[in-house]
């Protein structure tokens, strides 16, 4: 009898550590995939996850696939916060929150536009957090054979601001014309000219209230261009490469980056030999990079 109760009773408390660990261990994983991906493509991060830290609550959005994902970005924003959002109260703890490639902007985006997020850690995985001004197999796709710096004739209208690429598209010799017409870019970074525009103190505040920001990137992304934008770095104008903090944004400390780096909240992981389809796969990058943020 006794032998039966001492079972019972393991039993019980197998289950209510399990449950404490699900609900006070680690905190939900939110992910948002890249450029003409989808969920699936990210479902090994999602293993090593669960591998690292067994019972963490992943959400990986299935929104915005493949060439939905050349949507403007206010829109898919629009979208996928009435996903995070219930994530996000339903976390008591907070959220971890990961973006892949374009999904770090709209990450950016979520975070800076959010008053009420609760996102801990945010982990940017090579994305063009400051632009992108490179010639990409995305592009060639969209736009064959238009070289980089004609680009801007299409992305600089209101027609090329309805491509997800024009939105953050960094043109170094004619930034007049960015600042005219990223919707989206330019509004995060309070660089926009446009009528009406005036960058709400919170945009700040909110960026500025993370946990960790984690920038990861390397030099040989081979796509994200300069690869220092996954670090909010860009290109000056004569496409030399200028990293973060010796730019207006950092200096400025308009979105947060210096009250960031300051408080040692601010962590850059620069990895070299991996190719910019391979960042989500890489175990390397994955323990030197993105497990230590995600407890
Ligand atoms: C977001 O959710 C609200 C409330 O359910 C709804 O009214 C709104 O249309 C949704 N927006 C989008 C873009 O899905
Ligand atoms: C700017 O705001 C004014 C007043 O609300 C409005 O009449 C005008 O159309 C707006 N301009 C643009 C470009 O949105
Ligand atoms: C945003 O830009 C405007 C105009 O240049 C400036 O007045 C304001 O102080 C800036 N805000 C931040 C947070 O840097
Ligand atoms: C994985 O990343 C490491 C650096 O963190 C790199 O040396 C290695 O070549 C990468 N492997 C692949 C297959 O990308």
């Amino acid at each position: 009898m006794s032998r039966m109760k001492a079972f019972a009773m393991l039993q019980l408390w197998t289950v209510l550590l399990l449950q404490a660990v699900k609900t006070y261990g680690y905190k939900p994983v939110i992910i948002i995939h890249g450029i003409l991906d989808d969920a699936r493509d990210l479902s090994e991060l999602g293993a090593y996850i669960e591998k690292a830290h067994p019972g963490t609550e992943v959400h990986t959005l299935d929104l915005f696939d493949h060439y939905y994902s050349f949507k403007p970005l206010w829109e898919q924003l629009s979208v996928i916060k009435n996903i995070t959002d219930p994530i996000m109260k339903k976390a008591k703890n907070g959220v971890h929150l990961i973006g892949y490639s374009q999904g770090g902007l709209i990450g950016r985006g979520i975070i800076q536009t959010t008053d009420h997020h609760n996102v801990d850690s945010f982990i940017a995985l090579s994305s063009p957090l400051n632009g992108q001004f490179g010639d990409t197999s995305f592009i060639n796709w969209l736009l064959p054979s238009k070289l980089k710096e004609d680009l801007y004739r299409f992305f600089y209208t209101n027609y090329g601001q309805l491509f997800s690429i024009g939105n953050y598209w960094k043109d170094p010799h004619h930034s007049k014309q960015y600042r005219k017409y990223s919707s989206y870019l330019a509004a995060l970074n309070n660089e926009s000219v446009q009528d009406n525009f005036s960058f709400p103190p919170s945009w700040r505040s909110n960026f500025a209230r993370l946990g960790k920001l984690v920038l990861i990137g390397g030099p040989d992304d081979g796509v994200i261009a300069p690869w220092q934008s996954a670090q909010f770095g860009c290109f000056n104008r004569n496409e030399k490469p200028v990293e973060m903090r010796k730019l207006r944004l950092y200096h400025d400390d308009v979105i947060g980056l210096k009250t960031l780096d300051k408080d040692n909240r601010l962590k850059e992981c620069t990895q070299s030999n991996v190719h910019h389809t391979h960042w989500h796969r890489n175990y390397t990058v994955f323990l030197n990079c993105i497990e230590p943020w995600l407890t």
